[in-house]
């Protein structure tokens, strides 16, 4: 694996790399965690520990970045090497996530001034920020303020986010587990039904999580190899619901294969543009709360087809089956983590290492710096052409390249029967300032 830089990205002023000393890193969680999002903490604190002329110590935010606003800092140099690098094996947010968005310096120019002031009490100099489209963007904010007030901090977004949603990167280190993990349980859960089927439940439905994007939803497609393997239909976001092709599709495969099993993205929408199942709430970047969309299918199946059915929720199962986690999505994760050291290390500001998927016939794939601000913001959704001309399957092309994300299986050690987890010490950094914030 190679990491190289694009020559747009920006590079600092070379008697500023030339001559370093040691600043602390600052290192959050944002978002929704993954089943390896901890691989990306161990890579940046593994990488972070060789480059002592460079990084002193590594702070991680407790609850992301609100650790930073609140002061709340973990010191990850308390831990011992062998709980960092059992991160690697550990799903979820080792450090506490936040669903928290930075508004514009217009908007609330206090937040930005705190945060600086936390870094300067700190000395901060590196801000590795781990996260989606929203952190890409907070990433980039925090690297034009601190210029701005005086206190420049280097800034480099790690990429995570199971929706696989982020631009110019190959994949999203989170998605390839939960690819795995859809496609699995949709083998076999459709083995089930098609047992049940002569007799009992002739209709299974699967919920997976995805809210603008179908890329779950899309892996769920790589559980069948053959026409009419299971799923016989995917619904994606990207297409706009259609209920009498939906329910003929349905009753199709029942008279032919006996069953039927449904694969349906919580962010499947109506022709105009309504979720067919919002939660009624917002999130704090003001996202619709998705869930409920397999319910609904299921029970529009049995009103207008009559079918008995099962349905299944992911949910919060998918992104944190790190026992059947892909060993490309794990070494994925761990390299963003640690490339985002050795880019900002070399004085590359406001940028976010890319898995770049390399021509050939075998998977491989080398890691590049791209611009936080052509990355901020930007959901890249699932193409047409990956998705098969009647909207609910999936492509050769689209298999070609969602199967070399789910290759391989990184099992963590088990004890007892149950994965051997860790958990941090999570010790606290003696706060400085005599000020508090409150979010
Ligand atoms: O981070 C993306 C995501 O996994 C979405 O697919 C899903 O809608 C959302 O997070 C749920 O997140 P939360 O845990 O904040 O409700």
């Amino acid at each position: 694996m190679k990491t190289t830089a694009r020559k747009k990205t920006v590079k600092r002023a070379a008697g500023a790399a030339a001559k370093p000393r040691p600043r602390n890193a600052f290192y959050a969680q944002s978002g929704g965690v993954t089943a390896v999002i901890n691989a990306s903490a161990a890579g940046v604190i593994e990488a972070a520990r060789k480059f002592p002329k460079h990084i002193g110590k590594v702070y991680a935010g407790r609850h992301g970045i609100i650790g930073a606003l609140t002061e709340d800092l973990i010191d990850t140099s308390a831990e011992d090497p062998a709980t960092i690098r059992a991160l690697r094996h550990t799903p979820a947010g080792a450090f506490g996530s936040a669903r928290f968005k930075l508004k514009g310096l217009e908007q609330n120019r206090a937040e930005y001034e705190r945060l600086i002031e936390v870094f300067k009490a700190h000395d901060i100099g590196y801000f590795f920020y781990n996260g989606g489209n929203d952190s890409m963007d907070t990433a980039l904010k925090v690297s034009q303020i601190g210029e701005a007030l005086g206190y420049p901090v280097t800034c480099v977004g790690v990429p995570k986010t199971v929706d696989n949603d982020l631009p110019l990167t190959d994949c999203c280190p989170g998605f390839g587990s939960v690819a795995k993990y859809i496609a699995v349980s949709t083998r076999e859960a459709a083995l089930d039904v098609a047992s049940m089927a002569r007799t009992s439940t002739k209709v299974f439905v699967l919920e997976v999580m995805g809210r603008h994007a179908g890329w779950i939803a899309a892996a769920g497609g790589l559980a069948g190899r053959k026409a009419d393997d299971a799923p016989q239909v995917i619904l994606f976001p990207e297409i706009a619901f259609d209920k009498p092709a939906f329910l003929a599709k349905v009753k199709q495969s029942v008279e032919r294969n006996g069953y039927c099993v449904i694969v349906v993205s919580e962010g499947t929408r109506y022709p105009d543009g309504r979720f067919l199942a919002e939660a009624g709430t917002k999130d704090a970047f003001g996202h619709t709360q998705l869930g409920g969309v397999g319910p609904v299918i299921a029970g529009m199946v049995k009103e207008e087809l009559g079918y008995k059915y099962h349905w299944a929720v992911a949910d919060y199962l998918q992104r944190a089956a790190r026992h059947i986690a892909s060993q490309v999505d794990v070494d994925q994760a761990y390299a963003v983590g640690k490339a985002a050291v050795e880019f900002a290390v070399k004085g590359h500001n406001a940028v976010m290492p890319a898995i770049i998927r390399q021509p050939g016939k075998a998977y491989r794939w080398k890691i590049e710096a791209v611009p936080l601000a052509e990355v901020a913001n930007v959901e890249k959704t699932v193409p047409r052409h990956f998705i098969t001309a009647d909207g609910f399957g999936i492509t050769a092309a689209c298999r070609r390249y969602l199967e070399p994300l789910i290759a391989g299986e990184a099992y963590p050690p088990y004890v007892d029967g149950l994965p051997d987890y860790v958990r941090i010490k999570g010790k606290a950094v003696k706060r400085k300032l005599k000020t508090t914030y409150k979010v």
